[in-house]
């Protein structure tokens, strides 16, 4: 098998479905988020990790702490020689004993721990079955030396049930329950305390914790324990547990003690033997559903069979779209890591080492879930409705809030409400369902608890339009609230008299589409349709008489009017969303334009990716929010933020500016950043949240991987700006942004009930599109909606 994009850390495989992790000593831990629904863990490349039911903080299993240096917190797996007294741990943690071959296999829904120590091959992998709340951890030992062994395996977890971090552990501690099931080959553990009630059941703070959690093995474990002190002893570390020093587990369980659970398995191997066994983790409702999920996992087959349904469950949901490009990296990225990434890490799992995370972030998961259009948009419409559900009846939103409790936060980000039409309309524009505007959804009441009030998906995206009408400076633009999109301008309008360009740019073009939808309702509100052009239009004066700045758009004013994003300021003089959406919603005049995009490439395109501002805060700004409070290049003030660094391509894309474009694209995608694995530091799999700017030290150092909502954009700008493969209203239009010395690509994808394998050749005499070998008038191939497949070639 080939290698990819080979660094001294690891690879790619042949077909990019994983990443090979080949030594343990990576520069930051390169986890795998795996989560098919709600069950999830995430495990690093060294074996650590954490794992959750729906809420990767609320409902957290086992014990973690946020510590990416030290990465030492997991779910233990130790093999001990019961003859020499050797031990070690089958991944790199909690050991770290050097191994004669270590292999991380990162891939979509499982990751693979392959080692040899002491002549003993171990193979584990940990997966989660997409319809149950457990992971499995399939372990195969091999002896690999000439004499027989007689082994014993070890897991530890620590128990944590319930909401995470557990600060307080001597208080949680005496709640926590533990049980042996010998029939079962399973610990059970239950909690008499949780601190929230979970979907409403009781009352904080006097409640169960309303599952049953349990650890078992398909083997007869030939000892158990549940005690932190006895398996550990005191002043250790899990480096060295004192009982690998025992011969057997003490089988403690109940309610007194600091509840862990550890099984003991012991493993016989002649020569070149080989044995295998199945470890799972989960929980049931109660003691009697866990227990039946323990037991069935004792046969192998069930294993296996769970395992056929993972793989088969994640490639249904990537396969509807898949490139083939010159870029290799660019398919890797686009046909499996992002599309993965999105889904496990920010929709189902929503966690990361970076951000534990666990909430619905009202404008997040909704731009999130953009990632089914093509894939899966039922998915996509499940998200608007669930969102949609969460709009008070004035139109605002939560601007995020918690699934188990439903608790939110009301916060004053004015742009939250306005992305439900946003992503209405694309979802509209992919799918052409429009029955759903007619769906009835249920609005918040001011308490935040669901409303008698329902109101068609359409009002609901009226509601959070016209709330605009009465949230306009006397300039005429939208006024900012406690920050918009960038949520680091966390301070800037509390006083509800800031405005904001960004928000202007925003709202204008989704005005623009409104208009644009309504024309094509069977009962056109012909009012709407003027009101929102005439408005737009009244605000992109605005926006170009008072906030132009002479070479680029100034990003906001504060409450006491002082603007930021300007010439004039020491700090933060500009601002790259002003700029960026003033292209993709056709704000900037043409005249403009030239020295607007010359003043981007000189400030703002470095060379890690387009930076959000520039320069950074040097000093804290009360008057602008927490953004200026990070340390400079750090995050929002000043380095790459990745999300919006995909604008700055779907920019450039629509200006038709090729070089640049994809230098940009290159200037950032983790694959080829991952090329200097020791400055850029984290997963080359995975796009991270941030990279430090040019004001930072660490220039160029990648930050928090997986939990972004950068990776739903760039598979989103990958395919529909650079491939340029895009739903119309009217069809899929193909108007690709290749860089010079392509000759092509080649795209299968979904829409709207056929399967169009495209075929892009460029350097031809004259653009032409053809259908089923049919030339086209336009370059916007039909919806034929017939579940058929259809051959398009289009010679650029
Ligand atoms: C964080 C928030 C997101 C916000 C972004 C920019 O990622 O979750 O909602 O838009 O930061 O500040």
């Amino acid at each position: 098998m080939k290698r990819q994009f080979q660094t001294k850390y690891g690879y790619f495989t042949e077909d990019g479905r994983e990443y090979v992790v080949t030594r343990p000593d990576t520069p930051r831990p390169w986890v795998n988020v795996i989560c098919p629904t709600e069950y999830g863990t995430v495990v690093s490349q060294a074996g650590s990790g954490y794992s959750w039911m729906t809420h990767a903080t609320f409902n957290r299993l086992t014990r973690w702490e946020q510590d990416l240096l030290r990465d030492g917190w997991g779910k233990w797996l130790y093999c001990r020689d019961r003859d020499s007294g050797r031990s070690w741990s089958l991944a790199w943690q909690p050991v770290r004993a050097r191994p004669a071959r270590y292999e991380c296999r990162h891939g979509i829904g499982y990751t693979t721990i392959r080692s040899l120590h002491s002549g003993i091959e171990s193979e584990h992998t940990v997966f989660v079955p997409p319809d149950e709340p457990l992971e499995i951890w399939r372990v195969r030992l091999t002896n690999r030396t000439r004499r027989a062994r007689r082994l014993d395996l070890f897991t530890c977890l620590e128990w944590n049930l319930g909401p995470a971090p557990d600060t307080h552990r001597e208080f949680h501690r005496l709640f926590i329950e533990t049980e042996w099931s010998p029939r079962d080959h399973a610990l059970v553990a239950t909690k008499r305390l949780n601190t929230i009630a979970e979907r409403g059941r009781g009352q904080p703070w006097n409640v169960e914790w309303p599952h049953a959690a349990f650890h078992a093995c398909s083997a007869r474990p030939a000892g158990h324990e549940s005690d932190k002190e006895r398996f550990l002893g005191i002043h250790r570390d899990y480096a060295g547990p004192v009982a690998l020093e025992r011969r057997r587990l003490s089988g403690s369980t109940g309610k007194w003690l600091d509840a862990i659970a550890a099984l003991q398995v012991a493993v016989d191997l002649a020569p070149g033997e080989t044995k295998e066994l199945a470890f799972t983790l989960g929980l049931g409702d109660d003691r009697a559903a866990a227990l039946r999920l323990a037991r069935r996992y004792h046969d192998l087959r069930a294993v296996d069979a769970a395992w056929e349904r993972m793989r088969a469950y994640w490639d249904a949901l990537l396969a509807p779209l898949e490139v083939h490009t010159p870029d290799a990296g660019f398919d890797l990225l686009t046909n499996t890591w992002l599309k993965y990434q999105t889904m496990s890490s920010r929709i189902f799992g929503r966690t990361g080492y970076f951000q534990p995370g666990g909430a619905w972030g009202f404008r997040d998961q909704l731009q999130d879930s953009q990632v089914f259009l093509p894939l899966a948009p039922e998915r996509t419409k499940r998200q608007i409705r669930l969102h949609a559900a969460h709009q008070f009846q004035d139109g605002t939103t939560w601007h995020w809030w918690h699934p188990l409790t439903g608790e939110g936060a009301k916060k004053k980000y004015n742009d939250d409400l306005l992305w439900l039409p946003f992503v209405t309309l694309n979802y509209l524009r992919e799918t052409g369902d429009f029955a759903f505007l007619d769906e009835r959804i249920p609005y918040l009441a001011p308490d935040g608890k669901p409303s008698r009030e329902r109101g068609t998906l359409y009002e609901h995206c009226r509601r959070a339009i016209d709330t605009f009408w009465s949230r306009l400076s006397p300039r005429g633009v939208p006024r900012m609230g406690a920050g918009d999109w960038n949520d680091g301008l966390s301070a800037i309008g509390l006083k509800l008299k800031s405005e904001s360009v960004w928000l202007a740019h925003f709202l204008i073009g989704i005005l623009e589409d409104w208009a644009g939808l309504e024309e094509r309702l069977p009962r056109p509100h012909a009012r709407t349709i003027a009101k929102y052009r005439r408005e737009a239009a009244k605000m992109r004066r605005s926006v170009n008489r008072h906030f132009w700045d002479g070479d680029w758009y100034v990003r906001a004013t504060k409450d006491d009017g002082e603007v930021i994003g300007s010439k004039r300021c020491r700090d933060g003089r500009i601002y790259l969303n002003a700029q960026t959406w003033a292209i993709l919603h056709d704000v900037v005049p043409k005249a403009r334009l030239p020295r607007m995009l010359r003043a981007m490439e000189r400030h703002l395109y470095r060379r890690y990716g387009p930076l959000l501002l520039w320069p950074a805060y040097r000093t804290p700004d009360a008057g602008i929010g927490y953004l200026t409070r990070y340390a400079p290049g750090s995050r929002e003030n000043g380095g790459l933020y990745t999300h919006a660094g995909t604008w700055a391509i779907q920019a450039e894309c629509k200006l038709g500016r090729r070089e640049h474009a994809w230098r940009l694209y290159r200037s950032f995608s983790p694959v080829e950043r991952g090329r200097e694995p020791d400055l850029y530091k984290v997963e080359p799999y995975v796009t991270p949240g941030n990279v430090d700017g040019p004001d930072s030290p660490n220039f160029g150092r990648g930050g928090w991987t997986w939990y972004t909502g950068s990776s739903a954009w760039l598979f989103r700008v990958g395919t529909e700006w650079l491939l340029g493969v895009r739903p119309t209203w009217d069809g899929l239009r193909v108007e690709p942004c290749l860089p010079p010395g392509w000759k092509g690509f080649t795209m299968k994808r979904a829409f709207r009930g056929s399967v169009y394998r495209i075929t892009v050749r460029s350097g031809g005499a004259r653009r032409e599109v053809l259908v089923d070998g049919r030339r086209q008038a336009t370059d916007v191939i039909p919806a034929f909606a017939d579940g058929r497949e259809h051959t398009v070639l289009v010679r650029l």
